[in-house]
């Protein structure tokens, strides 16, 4: 059997396209907390409190998608390796391993999952000092949620070729998977097309995740779903929408994995396991239709052009 192309270290940062770009970067460093580190005509990439260089790019563009998803792997030899693992395999690459001029540097590779996400393996990008934890904004981006039209074909992509592993399934809607010892970096939800569902951005306590919560308030800020505990992965939840109609979350105390002694289980989907607390109530409709979002074919056509220019 072939090996996962890498080891992923960690998720690292997430890119996502929007024709807000104004509004959103207001949004992102004046009101959710996180810090603009660089920007130009048409991008703003944003840090948290951690050593991250940056955790959100948000880029222009006519209607909302995801752009890249990015995962640290360790060192620049794992990344040439993986450029040819994934080449034997066939994968499409956006990007051949190389030193990457895009803001934070790093050297990375870039190639695209079967729905047309681009995702990106990076080693060596800046280190930056990590800021004061006291305050309730986030430390970063701790996991995406993906809305996905065939859930065993991208569970079986992000296992079989990025080593992911699967840490609980809620019935056959939603799957869980870890890269470190984080529940879940990525999650997969079962949905009409291809979209983002949501970035969740970790606070450190949960009293830090009450406070913002508490701080967007004062800002005229409300939640869309929350805040409440999820059953799989036991994290505290509070949704948002962003001026782009994208949701964002607020999470804390995720469960932390010890390899070898998890067991994956499969959650029933009932309002008690999915709102631990009973403070949330179901997501309503707005919330759905805020986490649908819109299809999103991510650079399929690219692909395809590519292909047809061959
Ligand atoms: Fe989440």
């Amino acid at each position: 059997m072939n090996q996962p192309v890498a080891r992923l270290h960690s998720l690292r940062s997430v890119q996502l396209r929007i024709p807000t770009l104004a509004e959103s970067t207001d949004f992102y460093s004046e009101v959710w907390g996180l810090s603009v580190i660089e920007q130009d005509h048409d991008d703003t990439w944003l840090r948290g409190t951690g050593g991250n260089h940056h955790v959100l790019q948000l880029s222009r563009s006519e209607r909302n998608g995801l752009g890249r998803i990015s995962f640290a792997v360790r060192t620049r030899a794992e990344v040439d390796e993986a450029g040819r693992r994934l080449a034997a395999r066939g994968v499409p690459m956006l990007l051949e391993p190389q030193a990457l001029e895009s803001a934070g540097g790093g050297y990375g590779v870039q190639f695209v999952d079967p729905e047309g996400r681009l995702i990106e393996l990076v080693a060596e990008v800046h280190a930056v000092k990590p800021l004061d934890r006291d305050r309730a904004v986030p430390i970063g981006v701790t996991h995406v949620v993906l809305n996905t039209v065939d859930i065993d074909r991208a569970v079986a992509f992000y296992t079989d070729v990025l080593g992911m592993r699967v840490s609980d399934w809620s019935e056959h809607q939603m799957a869980f998977l870890r890269c470190g010892s984080d529940h879940h970096s990525i999650a997969f939800n079962q949905a009409h097309w291809t979209s983002v569902n949501h970035v969740a951005y970790e606070m450190p306590s949960m009293d830090h995740f009450m406070r913002g919560i508490g701080s967007l308030k004062q800002q005229g800020v409300t939640p869309l779903w929350g805040p409440g505990r999820h059953g799989p992965g036991n994290n505290t939840f509070s949704y948002f929408a962003d001026p782009a109609g994208l949701v964002c979350e607020y999470t804390s105390d995720v469960a932390q994995v010890v390899e070898d002694e998890w067991l994956c289980k499969v959650w029933r989907r009932v309002p008690e396991l999915s709102d631990l607390w009973g403070t949330a109530g179901p997501p309503s409709r707005d919330a759905r239709s805020h986490m649908a979002g819109v299809e999103d074919r991510g650079v399929l056509d690219l692909i395809t052009a590519a292909e047809a220019a061959r």
